[in-house]
């Protein structure tokens, strides 16, 4: 080779690892003849780091011999546990060993990190450049199983390639679960074979409220688009080979009015003319939820079979029936509902949506499945297997995890990533609180007092990113980075307690990431605001003051 190019020797990973040490002797240089041999249970992160670092750098990784010089030698040990890995660059070559394949892929991740920002790129820059790395060890692992991004497809559709771009950036933060947010009032976004009038109807909408629901403009293009049921399994099988787990999130029985507008008997019929429905065009908390009838329960049965079938148990465990913000003034109105609830001898209304989430926890238990909602599953009672998804503070997933349930910690106040970053009059329409990269890097998925068997019940953490004033792609990018870096960290590495976390080293170790994510074509908020494109001059936002009310 004719050039050198030093990877780094402050190689800024994100998130850090557990611990990361220079080793004596030399390290090792990445050029044409670098070889690359996988080992038993490796093969997805072979094809990755070929495709990967083909692509970045041109490096052809030609098949070699596990441990021969020049080599990176990729191999599982189940003497390490689950997702761990360890990385060595010594004596010109790369050793990447996991407990399991996930931890090898976590391992090809970091080595991608230490290549510098050009290996994030899609075409080399320095064809003729060979790539050299200090003699180090890394030793690395999660403090949590579950680290993910909740992605709102149904306010505003995100295209299939985007989603697949999306769980790249997922990888390349090490963060192990997409929950896909398929179906709302404003939009049904996966095509059911047996219901085609829910993508037909369900999945497009005249016009869209632009910004904030108080906002009196609109925009008159007509929007929506749908995942077909290839889509889907291109998106699953891409994931899986990323070690990323999906949770298909089906709304019940709030947040349903596209479906009800598709087929309007699954409506309350018995209150309002539902046939009247279209697919909402605005925001906010929507009144028109689904009727609590045994058609009802067939009619999502029907859906969840297809969901099944889509999306295989081991890269969905759990499926997602949301459960949250479900009005029950169309419940106490409707004589059919009140029937149901005097037939089935249940107290009220939020019993009634108790029974129904239970109905479908029995259903998904008894195919294999676990249930997981929105913490309002938790009001009526639940049942013993659904996990949590603790959204509107802390205490939901506390009293979750003090009875026994698993969950995931999601407060809004910490990580809803659609809540604005900073409190300069050019943030485009900015909604409710700042949330600070430094907010979301004190984030703390174990709040204090927790008790250790209520602790182990915290399977750990996501970002939810909802899209009502994302509109497409950059928008999207805009919210969701930089703070899902810090979030990635939050939930991968062994942080010290909040107040004690050394901010200012995470914030000189971005420096090294925004090129990462400049070479991938991410178009994060800059530190520095945002930048014209960016902005959104005139349309309403809806700030709040001061710090969120913790829950
Ligand atoms: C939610 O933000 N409604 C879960």
């Amino acid at each position: 080779m004719n050039r050198s190019t030093t990877g780094t020797t402050d190689p800024a990973l994100i998130p850090a690892p557990v611990r990361s040490a220079a080793v004596p002797g030399d390290g090792c240089t990445l050029d044409a003849d670098t070889a690359l041999a996988a080992g038993p249970g490796t093969a997805d992160t072979e094809r990755w780091l070929r495709a990967t670092l083909g692509e970045a750098l041109g490096l052809p990784l030609p098949p070699g011999t596990p441990g021969a010089p020049g080599t990176i030698t990729l191999a599982v040990d189940p003497e390490l546990p689950a997702e761990h890995y360890r990385l060595d660059t010594t004596e010109g070559s790369v050793r990447i060993t996991g407990g399991d394949p996930a931890g090898v892929f976590w391992g090809a991740q970091t080595l991608r990190q230490l290549l510098g920002a050009d290996a994030f790129r899609r075409a080399p820059i320095r064809p003729e450049g060979a790539r050299s790395l200090p003699a180090l060890r890394i030793e690395d692992g999660p403090r949590f199983g579950w680290r993910g991004l909740m992605l709102d497809v149904a306010r505003h559709f995100l295209p299939k390639d985007d989603v697949l771009r999306y769980l790249d950036l997922l990888a390349a933060h090490k963060l192990n679960v997409f929950h896909f947010h398929l179906t709302d009032d404003q939009g049904w976004r996966i095509e059911i074979k047996r219901y085609p009038r829910l993508t037909e109807v369900g999945s497009w909408r005249a016009r869209t409220k632009w910004g904030h629901r108080a906002s009196e403009l609109w925009d008159e293009t007509p929007h929506g688009g749908y995942y077909t049921q290839d889509d889907i399994r291109e998106i699953v099988a891409y994931a899986a080979a990323r070690h990323i787990r999906v949770v298909p999130e089906i709304e019940v029985p709030g947040h349903s009015q596209a479906a009800i507008a598709a087929y309007p008997e699954l409506g309350n019929t018995d209150v309002i003319d539902t046939s009247a429905l279209e697919v909402w065009d605005t925001w906010g908390v929507n009144p028109n939820v689904l009727a609590p009838t045994d058609a009802t329960l067939r009619f999502y049965e029907g859906v969840l079979e297809e969901v099944l079938d889509l999306f295989p148990v081991e890269v969905s465990p759990f499926v997602h029936l949301g459960g949250d913000e479900c009005p029950k003034d169309q419940w106490r109105r409707s004589p059919a509902a009140q029937a149901r609830i005097a037939e089935l001898g249940l107290a009220d209304e939020d019993e009634l949506q108790s029974w129904f989430i239970r109905h479908f926890d029995d259903w998904l238990t008894a195919r294999g499945r676990r249930l997981i909602g929105w913490d309002e599953i938790l009001e009526g009672g639940l049942p013993g297997g659904a996990a949590v998804s603790s959204w509107r503070g802390y205490a939901g997933g506390i009293a979750a995890a003090e009875a026994g349930h698993d969950v995931v910690m999601c407060p809004e106040q910490q990580v809803y990533l659609n809540f604005r970053e900073h409190g300069g009059p050019d943030e485009p329409m900015p909604i409710a609180y700042v949330r600070t990269l430094e907010d979301v890097y004190r984030f703390d998925p174990l709040p204090p007092g927790l008790s250790p068997e209520a602790a182990a019940h915290v399977l750990g953490t996501q970002a939810n990113a909802w899209s009502e004033v994302m509109q497409n792609r950059a928008r999207v990018d805009y919210q969701v980075f930089p703070r899902l870096a810090a979030l990635a960290e939050v939930a991968w590495s062994p942080l010290p307690a909040p107040a004690e976390r050394d901010f200012a080293a995470f914030e000189a170790r971005m420096s090294g990431h925004y090129a990462r994510l400049e070479a991938l074509g991410v178009d994060y908020r800059p530190p520095g605001g945002p930048l014209p494109r960016q902005r959104r001059p005139g349309v309403l936002g809806r700030p709040l003051d001061g710090p969120p009310p913790q829950k």
